[in-house]
């Protein structure tokens, strides 16, 4: 049973980087419920992409495939300029593809630091300059959405709780909580909204190990206080409705969904 039943995103156009699997092929779902034509962006999992494309087809939505990697400008230009053909323009985009290259600090290589904050950070960068040139362009379509444009970049309640032996993937995601919100107040006036959207721990593959045993679910959660995992979905639904016009007059705010993770549940008999 779908939980969130009406259109609220009916005849939008929405890019989902990282779409075809994990946080992010939920979002993507999520939003094809919710009345969006769907554009699932992927990395090299071809296969993994069209299916979600195929899945969409057959609830009656609207999807496609397009692979690029987000960290290559001229990729992620290319798979704009294939967006505005298929669609003419772009209504929101979910600025999610990101990866964890865990090492312990001092045997962190250059190569892992780069590479996670070029997907992380940087890709966020490319594709949203994308998107708020498109925005610009395209200015206020009344009858679509009270913005111009909607962005939302998936951080993680690392951009609040630091990582230990996760030091360039905390960076990125701390780095994400700054970038959206500067780029939020410099793009306001042009009624675009920008806002981030903080998950805990979400069942995907990138954390298999801390709920693959029931020994492993059960330590996880000690972290949270709401006593369970997050499931995609949970992410699923919190983009649907930043993304829709309920809730227009929220601006530059990161959304945590994490069952109380940052609310120190140490302390919940400590201190
Ligand atoms: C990470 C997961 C982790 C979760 C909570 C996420 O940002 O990608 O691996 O389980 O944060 O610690």
């Amino acid at each position: 049973m779908p939980l969130l039943t009406e259109k609220t995103l009916a005849g939008q156009r929405a890019l989902v980087t990282g779409g075809s699997s994990g946080i992010g092929a939920a979002i993507a779902r999520a939003m094809a419920e919710a009345g969006a034509r769907v554009a699932i962006n992927y990395l090299s999992d071809a296969e993994a992409a069209q299916k979600m494309v195929d899945e969409i087809h057959a609830c009656g939505g609207e999807a496609l495939a397009v692979q690029a990697d987000v960290s290559q400008e001229q990729e992620v230009e290319l798979m704009f300029g294939i967006l505005m053909e298929r669609w003419g323009s772009l209504d929101i985009l979910v600025a999610n593809a990101g990866i964890q290259l865990d090492a312990p600090f001092s045997e962190m290589t250059l190569a892992q630091w780069n590479t996670v904050l070029a997907v992380n950070l940087t890709g966020q960068f490319l594709c949203a300059r994308e998107a708020v040139k498109e925005f610009t362009r395209r200015g206020l379509i009344p009858e679509l959405s009270s913005a111009a444009g909607k962005i939302i970049c998936m951080s993680s309640v690392h951009d609040v709780i630091p990582w230990a032996g996760h030091v360039n993937y905390a960076a990125s995601k701390g780095g994400v909580l700054m970038f959206m919100k500067s780029l939020a107040q410099e793009v306001a006036h042009q009624k675009i909204r920008v806002n981030a959207i903080s998950p805990g721990a979400i069942r995907t593959p990138i954390n298999r190990a801390a709920w693959e045993t029931q020994e492993a679910e059960a330590e996880l959660n000690k972290l949270i206080p709401y006593e369970r995992i997050g499931e995609p979905m949970d992410i699923g639904h919190a983009a649907v409705w930043l993304a829709s016009d309920a809730s227009d007059y929220v601006v530059g705010t990161t959304l945590y969904v994490d069952g109380g993770m940052t609310l120190y549940p140490g302390f919940q008999e400590g201190g």
